[in-house]
């Protein structure tokens, strides 16, 4: 017996396809109910051999994963979970502009589906009334052939729901209404990733930038252990963050995670 909701009814194959039409769109699609990660087994299917792009979906996940080893909550009903399988002749040292366009491509799907204005906390959050609601996590493996298959996770949660007391303060929903179903935020996604995926000299780092909730503030971020301080002024073309640290020197990171400092008052 299903333990969804059903006013939340779970990811549909079906319901995705009628919105992605194999004659517009040659993407393979693998839904379950449940997975361990829907990143882990899009790197299985990749290992196996990609020939093109897939989308691996999931309703909830039992070992859902996020950046730095740190692992995702993934409960069932409430968000959905997935993975673009893209092949690509690009190197892992773009996932930070990888990262950044999908963030931009969730913000547009979510924006034309629930009118709800997200911002952006680089590289990979997703912020409503100051609490995080999607997460992004790129990867790449490599195929049988060699070519480089990225493997780019997103996790939204999607309906008004309750999170455990350790990420009650931190996490939101987007809180989308249940007639807005999982399916059409995972096809409006793919299609807007799909649109700027293609599109020449990011046109899309405008639209990062003025969303950004770090932009302009003073943050700090910890590299081997040391903690910065700077003020963030910039998201570089390569989706990098430029920052001025307090000695009055220019860094770019590329990586890693920030916070925006709260000042005493
Ligand atoms: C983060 O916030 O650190 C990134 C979270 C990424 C979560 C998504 S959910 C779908 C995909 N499968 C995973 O195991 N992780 C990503």
């Amino acid at each position: 017996m299903s333990s969804f909701s059903t006013a939340n009814p779970s990811v549909s194959a079906s319901e995705l396809r009628t919105f992605l039409p194999s004659s517009e769109f040659q993407v393979d699609l693998h839904v379950f109910d449940r997975l361990d990660s829907t990143n882990t087994y899009a790197k299985e299917l990749a290992r196996g051999g990609c020939c093109g792009d897939a989308l691996v979906v999931a309703g909830a996940q039992s070992a859902g994963r996020g950046r730095m080893g740190r692992s995702f909550y993934s409960p069932d009903g409430t968000g959905v979970y997935f993975s673009i399988l893209h092949p690509t002749e690009k190197a892992l040292s773009e996932a930070v502009f990888v990262t950044a366009m999908t963030a931009v491509a969730v913000r547009r799907a979510i924006l034309r589906l629930t009118g709800r204005s997200l911002g952006i906390k680089w590289v990979n959050d997703l912020y409503r009334d100051g609490k995080k609601v999607c997460g992004i996590l790129a990867e790449s493996v490599c195929d049988p052939q060699g070519r480089t298959c990225l493997i780019i996770g997103i996790g939204v949660n999607w309906y008004a729901g309750s999170f455990p007391k350790e990420l009650s303060e931190i996490a939101g929903s987007v809180e989308a209404p249940p007639t807005v179903s999982r399916s059409a935020l995972v096809a409006e996604i793919y299609r807007e990733w799909k649109r700027l995926s293609v599109s020449e000299n990011a046109p899309w780092l405008s639209e990062y930038r003025e969303h950004s909730t770090v932009l302009g503030k003073r943050i700090v971020w910890t590299e081997n252990g040391q903690r910065f301080f700077g003020t963030a002024v910039d998201i570089d073309p390569r989706g990098a963050l430029s920052v001025l640290t307090e000695s009055g020197e220019r860094v770019t990171l590329f990586s890693g995670e920030i916070s925006v400092r709260i000042d005493p008052v």
